[in-house]
């Protein structure tokens, strides 16, 4: 779905891991009107950073909050129909079927969209195999990836590696939002597999999340832009 219609701008968001709300409006002050859409995930979020949803949201920005749920389904509906008043454009919840279900009752015909996060990218197949599971990372991602389309989920969190292994499964209707982005020459940090903008873009990705390559920049800004550009080139959009 979203490809098309999506600006190259309006597909990055912004990770704002930063451990306080100063720190995050200082950043939000220095991006200006380069970010159109921001993550807003533990990090911030426990730091007080909620009600940052609603300010940028009333700021005219879109937000996800990256709250990776999971609990009781009666707990589930209820947190995410909260998220759903909060002003937020995207929620998250783990990919278990009582979950995600429990995340679209909630999410009801509000506006906001249900992403589900398949296996966390810092899980193998021997630490599914010591947490209980019969399945290894690609099936299991597989196998949650169509229980996740055929719930009704309204997209997925995946590395690029998987998006267009997960497109052919998932069809348009759901977006795939990729974490794990480095621009060439950037430093990769903790993450493991990570791709560069354009890549991702080829591989079907809708949205990018990008946090310490533009967190960390001596010029947010300008590391801001530069990756809007490198998404306009390799979707064939104008910025
Ligand atoms: O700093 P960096 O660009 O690596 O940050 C990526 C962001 O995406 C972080 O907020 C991280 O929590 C999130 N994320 C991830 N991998 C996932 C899901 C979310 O890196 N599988």
């Amino acid at each position: 779905m979203p490809n098309a219609p999506l600006a190259p701008r309006d597909r990055l968001i912004v990770g704002l891991d930063l451990d306080s709300v100063e720190l995050a409006e200082a950043m939000i002050a220095r991006l200006g009107d380069s970010v159109s859409f921001y993550k807003i995930g533990y990090q911030l979020g426990f730091a007080g950073g909620l009600p940052l949803i609603r300010k940028l949201a009333d700021a005219g920005k879109k937000v996800f909050a990256d709250l990776k749920m999971h609990d009781i389904g009666n707990t589930v509906a209820h947190g995410v129909a909260s998220i759903a008043r909060s002003g937020a454009s995207f929620v998250t919840v783990h990919a278990y079927p009582q979950t995600m279900k429990a995340a679209v009752e909630g999410r009801g015909d509000s506006a906001l969209k249900v992403l589900a996060v398949t296996v966390l990218t810092s899980y193998d197949d021997a630490d599914l195999g010591e947490a209980g599971y019969g399945l290894g990372v690609s099936a299991l991602v597989e196998k949650r990836a169509a229980q996740a389309r055929t719930i009704g989920v309204d997209g997925l969190v995946c590395s690029g590696e998987e998006a267009a292994r997960l497109r052919g499964i998932v069809g348009d209707r759901l977006a795939l939002v990729v974490p794990g982005i480095r621009p060439a020459g950037s430093a990769v940090g903790d993450q493991k597999r990570v791709m560069t903008p354009a890549r991702a873009i080829a591989a079907g990705a809708d949205y990018l999340v990008v946090a310490r390559p533009i967190l960390t920049a001596s010029d947010p800004r300008a590391a801001a832009d530069a990756i809007v550009a490198e998404i306009a080139e390799a979707s064939g959009r104008a910025v």
